[in-house]
């Protein structure tokens, strides 16, 4: 096997697409509790949160009072997600230096997650960007449901490479392929790469695979074949759209790690450190943590901190 990659940065979304989903109010320090471990175990890109509306999103209702008791490292870059003007309006007041735009490659989803079509959503974002770059922030985009919708079904690739440019041409630095349901398969996410890259650099396209279906890291492999160094993931395997019916977890950052560092290839994520970030919110879950590598810990005589000593 060739992987032309010796090094991948990682998108942590844990404590944005992680807790966007969870039925439990997780409290506001302990959002920022875990966001500071997952810095210390080395990741450079945590999503911090969302500037979402809080009746369509209220786990997200805090991202303010989360960003700004987070323990800002230098080193570290910490994007919110921002629908709308009012969103970015929303992260400019908090202090927000990068922001995450998102809108998806089927209409029936775009409508229920953000009540705009897809052409709707590029002349909503066009100023919104415009704006957020004259703040001097970095912007990136995301198109979800890039292997499948789960209203209308297949997508045309046409269809996602033709959004992915449109974000691009916006001024976007990154933009992010989103297997919001995880459906996809290898051949299909080689297949889609294959077209983006005809018009796209690798450099700007980080994949973003959801695990509904156990494909995440057979689907993170044939990207790295394909030269994709960037891909999100989220710590202990939280994840899912509240919109987008039976999407479940994103594709672990810990089952991540653990296959990148046993195949030579560079996170600057520290596993041991990461766990312990997953163990933070663990505690206040109404289930267990869905990744593999967490649950072969424990499995292993690894125990969670529980939630007192999680937050000493
Ligand atoms: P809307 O109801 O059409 O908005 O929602 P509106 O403009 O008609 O405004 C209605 C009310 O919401 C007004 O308040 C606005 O002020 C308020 P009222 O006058 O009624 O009191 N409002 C806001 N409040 C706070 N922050 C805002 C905001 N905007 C309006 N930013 C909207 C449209 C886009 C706001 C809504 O649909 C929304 O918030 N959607 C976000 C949905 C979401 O967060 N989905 C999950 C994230 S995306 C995802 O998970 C996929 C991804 O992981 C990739 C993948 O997996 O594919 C990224
Ligand atoms: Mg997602």
């Amino acid at each position: 096997m060739k992987i032309p990659v010796e090094s991948v940065k990682i998108v942590e979304v844990g404590p944005r697409d992680g807790l966007q989903n969870e039925k439990v109010t997780i409290p506001t320090e302990a959002k920022v509790e875990y966001i500071t471990t997952l810095a210390d175990a080395g990741l450079r890109v945590i999503e911090a949160g969302a500037f979402v509306s809080p009746k369509w999103v209220p786990q997200m209702a805090d991202t303010a009072d989360v960003y700004r008791n987070i323990p800002k490292d230098p080193g570290v870059e910490y994007p919110v997600l921002v629908p709308n003007m009012k969103g970015l309006e929303r992260a400019i007041e908090a202090g927000v230096k990068s922001i995450a735009i998102f809108t998806a490659a089927s209409e029936t989803f775009n409508k229920r997650n953000i009540n705009m079509t897809i052409e709707e959503s590029f002349a909503n974002y066009a100023p919104v960007v415009a704006r957020a770059l004259e703040e001097r922030m970095r912007v990136r985009g995301y198109v979800s449901t890039a292997f499948g919708c789960p209203y209308e079904g297949d997508v045309p690739p046409e269809k996602v490479l033709e959004v992915c440019a449109r974000l691009l041409d916006l001024r976007c630095y990154e933009v992010s392929v989103g297997d919001t349901i995880g459906v996809g398969t290898p051949t299909q996410v080689q297949g889609v790469i294959g077209m983006l890259l005809q018009v796209i650099p690798a450099g700007k396209l980080a994949m973003h695979f959801h695990d509904t279906r156990g494909t995440a890291l057979a689907n993170t492999l044939a990207a790295l074949e394909m030269g994709i160094a960037t891909f999100d993931a989220s710590s202990g395997g939280l994840g899912g759209c509240p919109f987008a019916p039976g999407a479940s977890g994103n594709l672990a950052t810990e089952d991540l790690v653990y296959m990148l560092d046993k195949m030579a290839i560079e996170t600057g994520v520290n596993l041991e450190r990461l766990v312990a970030a997953s163990s933070i919110v663990a505690p206040y879950l109404d289930h267990p943590l869905p990744g593999r590598y967490l649950q072969a810990c424990t499995r292993g005589g690894l125990p969670f901190a529980t939630k007192s000593t999680a937050l000493q």
